[in-house]
């Protein structure tokens, strides 16, 4: 899709399809009459009929004659004005994107809104709309016989000449957010049998390729040297080897500092089948999203370098299967992880934080410079699904400062986080008689045991913690969403990063 920024007057104006978007009381008889003579009895009687009021989701199309220059007027309501935010914005532009494609158009128009507050500003404004319509589009079609022919291929939005600098600016961020979205959304949908971890190792290499990222893959053989036990125990049950991926961004030099690192890490577990601790069947074809973690990763590695951060971003993705064969780890199973501590397996289904506990342990202890902070993504637990449903993922964290960043991100980025506790209470379940330490909490507050094994892998680095199991994927298209994987995570990942620096 081409994007573009004009400041052409909508009354010269010559599109498939125009958009206003309307907030709730706001009369746009001008526009309407710009955009086309032929549209001025029909808006008219929608607001007469109480049929359009600008209230948040509504949708109404006014078509003229196929010659004019704007055959189709398009009013997208965006609610009270005062509740306007990005994630408003977003919806709203994806679901004028997807009006217009079901219309027939090949090009569409936004006329950016007016309204006080700084949702309205043209470089937030722009962000949004573009990034909400990006992600919109998108399809997961890889296999299928005969893929859509209908599509967007132009988006243009309309400004005041004043606006253009700021509106640019806001457009390129957010078709920066939104194909690193929809690049991890592509990777989460690729079923098992392709997206192996070879597969995800030589994603990195293309995004590294493309972006002048730095790119090294821990084989199997490096991590044996390393006594990466506790990823290779995971593994040891698949034909498939694993890898270790770590991407590198460095910023360009500003002033003579040196930028501080942060390190980003995603579960990468290709599919979980339980292992000998074997899943119940229903739902298990699901676990084909249990890589969505380090698919945030890959996909915030991306938007980085789109969005040229301020700060050095290394991202490191543990990619293996979990399977049920011969050769599989079994429940009772000692590994021993790369920082020396010893793991009682109690259950092999609980694998995520085993991959996890070397890459933790490998970024917080080996790399140099050191990480200043640390935050990782996993579709870690079904008790998140529980607790979170598919409204938040949850934040964990050791540290107030980070976990503050975090949550703003989420704000601003629509990522929707909330965070929950982590203590020595928790801590102590993962006791165990035979090891330094069980991979099994007690029952209740499997999210928070969890995250209690996973900072056992961090040292002394800041560190924060996503469980997405209830974000990466969803069963129902809806808002910007399509059936499938979702791209949780970048965003927030993203706006954290840029925050930073
Ligand atoms: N990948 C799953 C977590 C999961 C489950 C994500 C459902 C999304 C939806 C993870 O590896 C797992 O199986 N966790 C176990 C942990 C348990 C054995 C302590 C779980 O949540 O049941
Ligand atoms: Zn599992
Ligand atoms: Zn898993």
């Amino acid at each position: 899709m081409e994007i573009r920024v004009a400041d052409t007057a909508l009354g010269r104006h010559r599109d498939d399809a125009v958009v206003l978007f309307v907030t709730q009381g706001e009369r746009v008889r001008a526009r309407v009459n710009s955009a086309g003579k032929a549209f001025r009895a029909g808006y008219q009687t929608l607001v007469n009929t109480k049929a359009f009021g600008g209230e948040s989701g509504q949708l109404r199309v006014l078509t003229q004659s196929q010659d004019e220059r704007l055959p189709h007027l398009l009013l997208v309501g965006l609610g009270k004005e005062k509740a306007v935010d990005g994630q408003s914005l977003r919806h709203a532009a994806s679901s004028a994107a997807r009006a217009a494609r079901d219309l027939g158009c090949r090009g569409v128009t936004f006329v950016l809104p007016d309204g006080r507050g700084s949702a309205f500003r043209a470089d937030n404004l722009a962000e949004a709309l573009v990034e909400g319509t990006v992600q919109g589009m998108y399809r997961f079609e890889t296999y299928k016989k005969k893929p859509s022919e209908d599509g967007i291929d132009q988006l243009t939005l309309l400004v005041g000449e004043s606006d253009l600098k700021r509106a640019r600016r806001g457009a390129d961020e957010g078709r920066v957010l939104g194909e690193a979205v929809t690049f991890a959304r592509q990777l989460g949908n690729e079923p098992g049998n392709t997206a192996t971890p070879t597969f995800l190792a030589e994603e990195a290499a293309r995004i590294a390729e493309e972006n002048g990222l730095g790119l090294r893959v821990l084989e199997e053989a490096d991590m044996r040297a390393l006594g990466m036990g506790s990823l290779l125990g995971v593994s040891q049950g698949s034909s498939q080897p694993a890898k270790l991926i770590i991407l590198t961004y460095e910023p360009k030099k500003r002033g003579k500092k040196r930028p501080e690192t942060i390190a980003i890490v995603g579960k990468g577990l290709t599919f979980d089948t339980g292992g000998v601790s074997i899943k119940p069947s229903a739902k298990m074809e699901d676990m084909k999203f249990d890589m969505c973690g380090g698919a945030a990763v890959l996909g915030a590695m991306q938007a980085v370098a789109g969005l040229q951060v301020g700060v050095r971003v290394v991202g490191l993705v543990p990619a293996s299967e979990n399977m049920c064969g011969g050769n599989s780890y079994k429940p009772g199973d000692i590994l021993k992880a790369m920082n020396g501590t010893t793991i009682e397996v109690r259950n092999t289904d609980a694998e995520g934080r085993l991959i996890l506990a070397d890459a933790l342990a490998y970024a917080t202890s080996k790399m140099r410079p050191k990480p200043k902070a640390i935050v990782d993504l996993a579709t870690l637990t079904g008790a998140c699904v529980v607790a979170l449903g598919d409204g938040h993922a949850a934040l964990v964290s050791n540290h107030d400062g980070l976990a503050d960043e975090l949550l703003d991100a989420s704000q601003t980025s629509g990522d929707a986080l909330w965070r929950m506790p982590i203590n020595d209470g928790y801590r102590a379940q993962l006791d165990s008689p035979y090891a330094d330490v069980s991979n099994l909490g007690s029952p209740g507050a499997g999210t928070l045991t969890a995250a209690a094994f996973l900072e056992k892998f961090t040292g002394k680095v800041p560190w924060a913690h996503l469980d997405i199991a209830g974000m990466a994927w969803t069963a129902k298209k809806s808002g910007y969403f399509s059936t499938g994987a979702t791209g949780f995570g970048v965003r927030v990942i993203a706006k954290f990063l840029q925050a930073r620096g």
